[in-house]
This record gives structure tokens, sequence and C-alpha cells, in this order.
């Protein structure tokens, strides 16, 4: 029998790892993780992360060809193919902080590897890494082995899934990509990983490239998507000036073939743990190889995400006069996008530091994420994973509350931040007739009926909706 371990039970390794036992009952999977936490929740009833469909598959393998542990050395000696999903954050300190992949976590689980490995294994970057990594990593895995004679063959094969889509996605993706050495050893590592895809995916999906190339091409995947959601960012910014209106503008976009639908919604900014990680790799990475102009290129994507950002918040004070100082603004929605927990790199973060700046009191409502990481992610600087709240001083003008009702129950602004099903459902004459006047919506995700909205007496701000509109309804309204 096969024998898979999968280091890191993270978003990634969690439930890729789950799909692989759940389509190869014959393959024996472990993952392993030094967090006992993780592995415990991972063990119980309340998985560690929220994903739609995770639950079902966990329960099927569980306990048959699936098991969570954090006695990673044992299961990583057992197994034949480890694969390894640490996180690699942005670096704050040090050589390249602020843009860098930090490898640490990496380093670790490959010095490991070497220490406790006695046969021959394949090691496989499951983790977004910056290309060239892999050269790095058998320098660790072949100096530090401590039996004579074994062999790592080392494989790219970069993650693809989108949270909130996880399974779906694992289940049936449109592609998977497996990079490998060239030679016969190699070779021998890309058909040995790519029989285990085979179970489910068909062949034709399968890609085989050189280690580089599939190192390079997940930095390249995720900066291409950004870029789409960036350009159609400052699309809505022009919209709003000139009286076009985004939708329409990406509707007529998307219907030509060589752009496709796909990435073209504009937003309050994007979101998430990949993205903007991913593009200062790849801005690091460029600047390392003396290719300024396309560095510069690349940290565009990046500048106008935060500048879209900061209008919303720009938007919100201005429009409610010049400021929201003490005023009970309702948030709605706070992880980064709808049907998962996570919150990291959410633009509601800096959304909200940006409104408690100008001392706003927020009410916040999102149906997945706890209160208690609300808080947390509201009191740290923002830079560090897994860093400590450091102040609790801004925090006091926030609180967290179980429905959209409650949140904006005597508030004078709703900011829709995440675009959550539940929050096109609610009853939004029952939310105005609770609200102060003049009532204001700030829908940071286009989701609502603007025309609905304003018919029952809301003032309304949609990202890339023609200003004058808006402007057009104010007087009525105050
Ligand atoms: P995560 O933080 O959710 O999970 C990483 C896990 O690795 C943590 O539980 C941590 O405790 C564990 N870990 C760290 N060092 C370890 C070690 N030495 N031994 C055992 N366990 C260790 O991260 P994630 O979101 O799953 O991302 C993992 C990687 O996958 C990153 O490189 C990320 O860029 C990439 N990726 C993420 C996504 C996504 O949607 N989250 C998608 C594609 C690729
Ligand atoms: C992304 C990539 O899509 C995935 O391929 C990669 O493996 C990991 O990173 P993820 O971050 O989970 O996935 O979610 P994604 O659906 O890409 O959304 C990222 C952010 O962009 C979210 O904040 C989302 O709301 C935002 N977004 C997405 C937009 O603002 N507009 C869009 O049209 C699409």
């Amino acid at each position: 029998m096969v024998k898979i371990c999968g280091i890191g039970a993270g978003y990634v390794g969690g439930p890729t790892m789950a799909v692989i036992a759940l389509k190869c009952p014959s393959i024996e999977v472990a993952v392993v993780d030094i967090s006992h936490s993780r592995i415990s929740a991972w063990n119980s009833n309340k998985l560690p992360i929220y994903e739609p469909g995770l639950e079902q598959v966990v329960n099927q393998c569980r306990g048959k060809n699936l098991l969570f542990s954090t006695n990673v050395e044992k299961h990583v000696h057992e197994a034949d193919i480890i694969f390894v999903s640490v996180n690699t954050p942005t670096k704050i300190r040090g050589l390249g902080a602020g843009k860098a992949a930090d490898l640490t976590y990496w380093e670790s689980a490959a010095r490991m590897i070497a220490d406790v490995s006695r046969c021959n294994k394949v090691v496989v970057e499951k983790s977004t890494v910056p290309v060239r990594t892999a050269e790095a990593i058998e320098k660790i895995l072949c100096h530090n082995t401590n039996s004579k004679g074994i062999k790592y063959q080392i494989l790219s094969n970069p993650e693809f899934l989108s949270e909130g889509t996880a399974i779906q996605d694992l289940l049936n993706p449109d592609r998977v990509l497996i990079g490998g050495n060239q030679c016969p050893e190699g070779l021998e590592a890309i058909q040995k990983l790519k029989a285990i895809y085979a179970h489910w995916v068909p062949e034709d999906r399968i890609i085989t490239t050189n280690l580089w190339s599939a190192e390079l091409s997940k930095l390249a995947d995720n900066a291409f998507l950004a870029q789409r959601i960036s350009s159609i960012n400052a699309m809505s910014a022009l919209c709003e000036a000139t009286g076009a209106e985004v939708s329409q503008v990406s509707h007529a976009l998307s219907k030509n073939t060589k752009i496709g639908p796909k990435f073209l919604n504009a937003s309050v900014g994007f979101g998430g743990s990949c993205f903007q990680k991913d593009i200062l790799n790849l801005v690091y990475i460029c600047e390392s190889n003396g290719l300024t102009e396309v560095a510069n290129y690349w940290k565009q994507v990046i500048k106008v995400n935060d500048y879209q950002k900061s209008r919303f918040v720009k938007r919100v004070v201005t429009s409610m006069f010049n400021t929201v100082s003490g005023k009970k603004i309702a948030i709605l929605g706070f992880a980064f996008k709808k049907d998962t927990s996570d919150t990291r790199k959410t633009p509601a973060i800096d959304v909200c530091k940006g409104l408690l700046g100008d001392n706003a009191c927020l009410t916040i409502y999102d149906p997945c994420v706890t209160e208690e990481q609300i808080q947390k992610d509201l009191s740290m600087d923002g830079v560090e994973w897994d860093q400590q709240p450091m102040s609790s001083t801004m925090v006091k003008q926030v609180s967290v509350v179980g429905d959209a009702y409650e949140a904006t129950k005597e508030a004078h602004g709703i900011c829709i931040l995440t675009e959550w099903d539940e929050f096109k459902n609610i009853d939004y004459q029952r939310v105005y007739d609770n609200m102060h006047k003049p009532a204001f919506v700030f829908d940071g995700r286009n989701i609502l009926n603007v025309d609905k909205l304003r018919e029952i007496g809301f003032i309304v701000y949609s990202i890339g909706r023609p200003l004058e509109q808006w402007l057009k309804n104010m007087p009525q309204q105050a």
C-alpha cells in the first residue's frame, strides 16, 4: 500500500489530503501538523476550517484511510510520498522584508524530513514558493540526510483551489500541474504522482513541466487573477466619475471570448491569504533579477487594490457629511469572500480600521467569522499571520453581533463587505425603519438591488455606479 504524508493541516493541506484519501481508497493518507489545536479540531466534529462539502469528505474517510496526527516524524518516516503544504507568508523582517516569501516553515519541514527518512522519498511542494525553491530544498535534504544512499525527488505540484469552493475545485480541477526534474528519476517521480491524480482527474488535465515552470506558473496564475480584479476596480473609479456603469462594462468585456467572464466583479478590493503575498513575492523575484520595470508593473496591481479600499472608506466618510465620528456603522460581512470563515487579508480589516480612524462605532456581523477572530484582526497591525494583538484601544468601538438586523439597528450607515447570499435576502424595509435617517448603504460587493433600496429611501453607494445618480438622490433624502 502506498503511504502519503501531508505536512501542514491548513486550508490547503487538510482539504487536499482529504480528497486524495476519498478518491484513492487504496492509499493511506496521514495529515500531520505541529499545531495540536488544529489536529485535535480535525479529529473532532468541528473542523478547524469552514469549507462547503469538507465535513462529508472527512467523515467518509477519517478512521479508514485518512488520519490526522501531531506525530510528524513517525508519518514522514513511513511515507513514500510527502506533500508539504506549510504556510509561506511574506517575510516581516530581514532581507526582502515586506515582499519575499518566508520559507522558515518549509525549511524546518525539509530538515525534519532529512532527519527521519530511511528510504527514498518523493517530496512534493504544494505550498506556493518562489521559483527555484526546489533547488534549495534539495540541498537541505541531501546535506542533512541521516542515512547514506537515500535519494529524494522533489516535485512542484502547486495548488489552485479557491477557498469556499475548495472541495469542488479539488474534485473537478481544470488542471493539475506537476513539475519535476527532467532526468529519468525525476520523470519517474512525475509518473508516480500523476498516477495518484489519475484516480479521478482525466489525463489531459494533468500538465507536466520542468520544476521552475511549475513553481513560476503558480505565482503567475495568482498575479493574472489579481490583475483582472485591479483592472476592473480601476475601471470602477472611472465609471463613478463618468456615468458609465461597471457591471455593464464587465458584462460587455465578458462577451469577448478573448477575455472571458471570470474575475471581472468590481469590489471593495481583493483579499485572501494568497494574492497580495504572491504578487509581492513575484515583485521581489523580479527585483532580485534586475527586472525593475516588470516588478513595477506587478506592484501596481497591489497599489490599485489599496486605492480601492481607501477610496471606499473615503466615500463612506464624505457621504456621511464628512464625519463618521460617534456614528454607528453596520458592517455586514468580514470574511474575505463568501462561504469561508477565513479573514486573512480581508478588505474588511482595512475598511474597518479606516472607519475607526475617523472615530466610527462599528457593529459587525458575519455569518461565519467569530467575534474573537474579528477582535484579533482589528487589534493587530496586520503584518504577521500568528501575531498576538498589540492594543485594545481601537476595538472598544467595535461590537460583534449575531444577525444583520441587530447590526443595523439604530445605525447611520451599512457597509456590505462580503458577498454572503443572505445579505441579498434581508428585509431592507425593516432595516430602514430601524435606522437613523438619512440611512446610507455602501455596497462594496455590488450584490444589492440599488433601485429597490432607493425606493425604500436609502441613499446608496455602489462600486462603479455613476456618481450623478447617487448625488441626485441625496438632496431628496437628506
Ligand atoms: P495555513 O496557515 O492554513 O496552514 C499551514 C499549516 O502548516 C499550519 O497549520 C501550520 O501549523 C503548519 N506547519 C507549519 N510548519 C510546519 C512544520 N514544520 N511541520 C508541520 N506543520 C507545519 O496555510 P494554507 O492557507 O493552507 O497555505 C499553505 C500553502 O499553500 C501556502 O504556501 C499558500 O500560499 C498555498 N496556497 C494556499 C491557498 C489557499 O487558498 N489558502 C491556495 C493555494 C495555495
Ligand atoms: C485564489 C485563487 O483564485 C486560487 O486559484 C489560488 O489557489 C488561491 O488564491 P482565493 O483567494 O481562495 O483563491 O479566492 P478567490 O476566489 O480568488 O478570491 C480572492 C479575492 O478576490 C476575494 O476577496 C474575492 O472577493 C475577490 N474577487 C474575486 C473580486 O473582488 N472580484 C472577482 O471578480 C473575483
